[in-house]
């Protein structure tokens, strides 16, 4: 039943952003509409509608507009992402950039992204002071990344303040507002917060994971990117620590650089570490559900934790 209803729940998140999109200014219509509709895993929207039933709420109706905007962060982060990385597919297709070029689609950020104060201002100040939250952390950790590929400096605690800004602050923000609109007990959202929180965080270590070892086709964007930006740096050192190993990063490699990384991230066990990392936020995540009361929608986010862990795309 609540299940049914999330589904349901999903595919007015679908229309609302659909509609978002509809703007009579052709570039931003086309664009809007070529990144939303293709699609893209909807795991935010889904774990805030989820996060709202669990939290023992029954306004799912009432979660549209604050699920849709959740969802448009995201995909406004991933178009202007999608331009800092170099990167020319996404969700299957052609990145905005490599389609209409990098004046639109930092344009269509912005669009997606100022559509997003439309959506929440009917919530009032408390709701739109966590989304504010989110985004500022969501770019601080952009910034942070940037700023530690270009000096070289990325290690395991630079990294875990980057992923915690620019991923788990979403997936926390959207179980929070979700818990909050239920008018559960502060433990309440606390834990759903913490659960996003934490699944936020493995959800990002997986996907620097599946850059190393993912298949494109099935990702629907490229491998070997975020390796560029040091994350993979971060997982080699990981590596070097737990074997023992003195894998170089450095390129005395004169071919494809990228792919020899690749090789010897592979090689180096830096992978299986950032697995286990990955397995203990999950934890985490799940140790913060035992605070919530059983229910089918709890059970749900549990199984997302799961999904999150072994997920291939
Ligand atoms: C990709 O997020 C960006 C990261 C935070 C790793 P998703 O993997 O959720 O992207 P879509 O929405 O499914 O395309
Ligand atoms: C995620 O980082 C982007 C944001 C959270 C804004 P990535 O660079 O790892 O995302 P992908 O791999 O391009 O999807
Ligand atoms: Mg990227
Ligand atoms: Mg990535």
């Amino acid at each position: 039943m609540e299940v049914e209803m999330v589904e349901n729940g999903l595919k007015a998140v679908e229309q609302e952003l659909r509609a978002a999109v509809n703007s009579d200014v052709n570039t931003l219509y086309d664009a809007g509409h070529h990144i939303i509709d293709s699609g893209g895993k909807r795991l935010r929207p889904r774990v805030a509608l989820l996060a709202h039933l669990a939290a023992g709420g029954q306004a799912l109706d009432q979660m549209i507009p604050l699920a849709s905007a959740i969802e448009l962060v995201h995909t406004a982060t991933l178009v202007h992402d999608d331009i800092n990385d170099h990167s020319l597919t996404r969700r299957g297709k052609i990145t905005v950039h490599a389609r209409w070029g990098r004046t639109f689609a930092l344009l269509t950020g912005d669009y997606l992204f100022t559509k997003v104060y439309e959506m929440m201002a009917p919530y009032g100040p408390q709701y739109n002071v966590v989304m504010a939250d989110a985004c500022v952390k969501l770019v601080e950790g952009e910034t942070l990344q940037a700023l530690a590929a270009k000096a070289g400096t990325m290690d395991r605690e630079t990294y875990k303040q980057i992923i915690a800004r620019k991923t788990a602050s979403l997936f926390e923000a959207g179980a929070r507002m979700g818990a909050m609109l239920a008018g559960a007990d502060e433990a309440v959202v606390t834990a759903l917060s913490s659960y996003g929180y934490n699944l936020g965080l493995a959800f990002q270590i997986v996907d620097d994971i599946l850059d190393i070892v993912g298949d494109p086709e099935t990702l629907g964007k490229p491998v070997g990117l975020d390796v560029t930006q040091g994350m993979g740096l971060m997982m080699a050192q990981n590596g070097r620590k737990v074997l023992g190993e003195t894998a170089t990063m450095t390129a005395e490699v004169e071919v494809d650089p990228i792919q020899e990384m690749l090789l010897q991230l592979r090689e180096s066990g830096a992978v299986e570490v950032a697995r286990l990392q990955a397995y203990e936020v999950a934890q985490r995540a799940l140790a913060a559900l035992a605070e919530v009361p059983p229910s089918p929608a709890r059970d749900e986010l549990e199984a997302v934790v799961n999904l999150v862990i072994e997920r291939q795309k």
